[in-house]
């Protein structure tokens, strides 16, 4: 029977990521490369998608830069993932540049701080359009690729703990509920999809040091009262999160599917 460990590994397998340029995104690609999978970088961002792709090719020895049929073990690629043609584009480019896709990770996520009776139409529709039709669009991309290869695939979707628990003190109803519905369009998909061999998982992370509450003028003063709030007392690191994303992606969790994991330092259960 096979190891547990070689349960986690991925040779040969194609993986996409989100958001990869940088931050959650970024760590979770690494894992991925780490445990032998092939990835590629989808992000608004080419530049910094690039020059990520770069770096993680250095860090691989020479050797395994090209996999067994000389294909390239990482890319970077533009993507908007709020548009359905930049996603499906992507998703194609990608399967001809690597020759297959097994894992999706959909990452790509904004969070917009204004209270509720001060948020346009616009900015709620921003948030929604990047956190849950970005996920819908890139999901089903992912799917419809695996689906042709009919060798079935996992989906891993990144919510947030914001999906279950309303952040104190910062307003944030449009990334609330966008990472809500992110949960549920995650089981909805999982059900749909199961009989052809596609899992569909989601993580919910809590407070994770990443650019976007690192670098946020609104969320950095903020660090402090989460830290507070956490049983932990500290925020999480991008790669505490590579564990609970390699098991998704991995046949290691072949029996789990339609699932959210919080991964929050305790947060959520005080
Ligand atoms: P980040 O801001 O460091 O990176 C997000 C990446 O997504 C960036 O590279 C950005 O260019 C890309 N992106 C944004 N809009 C895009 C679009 N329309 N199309 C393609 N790419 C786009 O963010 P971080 O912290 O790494 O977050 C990643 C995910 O994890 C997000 O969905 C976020 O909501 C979620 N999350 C983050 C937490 C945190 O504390 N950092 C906590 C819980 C969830």
């Amino acid at each position: 029977m096979e190891s547990v460990l070689a349960k986690f590994r991925l040779d040969g397998q194609v993986a996409l990521v989100t958001g990869g340029a940088r931050g959650i995104g970024l760590s979770i690609a690494k894992a991925f490369l780490d445990a032998g999978a092939a990835v590629a970088l989808l992000d608004m961002d080419l530049e910094a998608a690039q020059a990520a792709a770069k770096q993680l090719e250095e860090e691989l020895s020479l050797s395994s830069a090209v996999d067994a049929d000389n294909l390239p073990r990482v890319i970077a690629l533009e993507v908007d993932v709020r548009d359905q043609a930049s996603v499906e584009s992507a998703v194609a480019k990608l399967t001809r540049r690597l020759g297959r896709l097994d894992i999706a990770v959909c990452n790509a996520g904004i969070c917009i701080n204004t209270p509720a009776l001060e948020t346009s139409l616009e900015t709620w529709q921003k948030v929604l359009d990047v956190n849950l039709t970005g996920v819908f669009l890139t999901a089903c991309a992912a799917a419809r690729q695996m689906q042709k290869q009919g060798s079935g695939g996992s989906i891993i979707n990144i919510a947030s703990m914001s999906a279950h628990i309303v952040n104190q003190p910062q307003p944030q109803a449009s990334y609330n509920a966008s990472k809500a519905g992110v949960i549920q369009l995650t089981k909805s998909l999982a059900v749909e999809w199961a009989q052809m061999g596609i899992r569909v998982n989601s993580i919910s992370p809590g407070y994770i040091g990443t650019d976007l509450t690192l670098e946020s003028k609104v969320l950095k003063p903020l660090i402090p009262i989460w830290t507070k709030a956490t049983p932990q007392e500290r925020l999480g690191s991008p790669d505490e999160l590579q564990g609970i994303a390699l098991y998704l992606a991995s046949h290691a969790s072949s029996y789990a599917t339609g699932s959210d994991f919080i991964v929050d330092g305790g947060f959520t259960s005080v």
